[in-house]
């Protein structure tokens, strides 16, 4: 019912008249919005929920942490111990998400990427037992198990959900059904904050449930995307299956009409053919193939190394380098949280009419002027009440200005910048340099702010100063192009 009703939406969308509307809209229908939510809803939200799960509950963890360890020792641990298990358990996440994206090519082309989606959901429910009971056993060792298991599956998750999305996509709409990854990742972190409260689920007997919850949506994934078709880029290009690929794509499409679509993925095929598979050295050699390996390095390094994560894991500590009470930080941070949810929203819109390269130079630059105000806003503070205010507002203005594009593009463009012979071992090097400068601002936010004070934001602000300029020079528009006009432009460039 629900799928004919979205599907009627759909189709009487065009009813209104607007042809522009209609050709934007087109190819968007029930099935493959259903599609969409299966793949996204499950795998986006692990990576988002951890990321955010374990802030809001730290005292209590860390609290439980030192009865275990005097219940085995008989004595009261340092708080230095108990610290670093606890540093340990979160920053396995990343750990496990580098392994994560490592493995990503090779699970994307032996089980497919709805067949590696699927399979990916055990290490959900490993990590949500051993999670969910390591209070019960009195064994922290469990719960730093389950993260490194969840983080392992939010790296693959990060590369093969991105990958599915951008090919079933119609041409037109890849930006968008790719936003939709990075729009999961910022629901879900909101919800990892609303639920960490303490009259909701951060509470000492409660944290459990809260950590174990990352199961629910493994459930609706296992539920929902075995309806799906496999990617039929990936049915056609890697097994040869041409009929099951046209049938595939006529459920997304819901329509028959899809020879121009079958056309275009035929020559791709006959195409690769030609060539053999692209392995991991040859994106270093082949010129044609290194400078977009750069760009999507490069602009996953940017995401990382904006900061996005020192606001991300440590806004409550942010709030209150700006003289926040402690109830009022934490109100901050879901405002934070809400508007880093609307802006990604806003940003699906805009991504298909302003452009990758657009939202990227405009964000950017945005948080890099905010960056530098921030910085000089947090020396002054304590001198007035207004400019602590005013830091708050800077805050929450960044994660505005990193939904409007550094968030959502970087996870589709690998999928966009290579062909289906080189997007997986493109996808496995970018995803995982993501998780490894994610996991360096991770552990080195806290100490070089302990060091710099607020200074510490002049980094980021130069660091991002150099990232609008490789933007600025280096990453093409892929905008409505096919992947055939896009790795022929590099083609060319190569020649060049
Ligand atoms: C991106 C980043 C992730 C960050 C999130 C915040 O998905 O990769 O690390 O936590 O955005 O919205």
């Amino acid at each position: 019912v629900f799928l004919v009703g979205v599907d009627r939406v759909a189709d009487n969308m065009p009813g209104n008249g607007e042809a522009q509307k209609a050709s934007r809209l087109k190819g968007f229908n029930g099935r493959l919005a259903f599609a969409i939510a299966a793949a996204a809803l499950g795998s986006a939200f692990q990576h988002g929920y951890n990321t955010g799960v374990v802030n809001a509950p730290q005292k209590l963890i860390e609290e439980w942490i030192s009865e275990v360890q005097r219940d085995r020792t008989g004595e009261v641990p340092s708080q230095a111990n108990v610290t670093f298990i606890f540093s340990l358990a979160v920053s396995l996440f990343c750990v496990g998400g580098m392994l994560g994206g490592c493995i990503t090519g090779l699970v994307a082309d032996k089980f497919g990427r709805k067949g590696g989606l699927l399979i990916n959901n055990v290490l959900v429910f490993a990590a949500a037992i051993l999670m969910g009971a390591a209070k019960a056993a009195g064994s922290y060792e469990m719960l730093i198990l389950g993260r490194f298991l969840i983080g392992i599956n939010s790296g693959l998750n990060a590369g093969l959900a991105p990958m599915y999305l951008a090919e079933i996509a119609p041409v037109h709409l890849r930006g968008a059904v790719g936003t939709v990854y990075q729009l999961v990742i910022t629901i879900s972190i909101l919800l990892s904050q609303l639920f960490g409260l303490g009259s909701i689920l951060g509470t000492p007997n409660m944290w459990p449930l809260l950590l174990s919850l990352t199961l629910l949506p493994a459930v609706f994934q296992l539920a929902t995307l075995p309806i799906c078709p496999e990617s039929p880029k990936f049915t056609l290009l890697n097994s040869g299956k041409e009929l099951e690929a046209q049938r595939g794509l006529t459920w997304l499409r819901g329509t028959i009409e899809v020879h121009d679509e079958m056309e275009e993925m035929r020559s791709e095929y006959e195409a690769s053919k030609l060539v053999p598979k692209v392995t991991m050295k040859e994106l270093f050699v082949n010129s044609a193939l290194r400078s977009p390996l750069i760009i999507c390095v490069m602009v996953m390094i940017a995401q990382q190394l904006s900061g996005i994560n020192a606001v991300m894991f440590f806004s409550t500590k942010i709030f209150k380098m700006a003289q926040l009470t402690d109830d009022h930080a934490q109100l901050a941070t879901l405002a934070m949280g809400t508007m880093n949810v609307i802006m990604t929203v806003i940003s699906l819109f805009l991504v298909e009419k302003a452009g990758r390269k657009t939202l990227l130079l405009v964000g950017f630059s945005g948080m890099c002027i905010d960056t530098i105000l921030l910085a000089i806003c947090l020396k002054y503070a304590s001198e007035a009440l207004w400019i602590s205010y005013f830091s708050i507002v800077l805050v929450i203005f960044f994660v505005i200005m990193f939904a409007t594009g550094p968030g959502s593009i970087p996870w589709f463009l690998v999928s966009e910048l290579f062909n289906q012979s080189a997007r997986p071992a493109a996808t496995s090097l970018a995803v995982c340099v993501n998780w490894t400068a994610n996991f360096i601002v991770g552990i080195g936010f806290l100490p070089l702010q302990e060091l710099m004070g607020g200074n510490v934001f002049f980094v980021f602000a130069i660091l991002l100063a150099l990232f609008v300029l490789f933007v600025l020079k280096k990453v093409p528009e892929t905008k409505n192009k096919t992947m055939e006009e896009i790795s022929s432009m590099f083609r060319q460039q190569s020649y060049q």
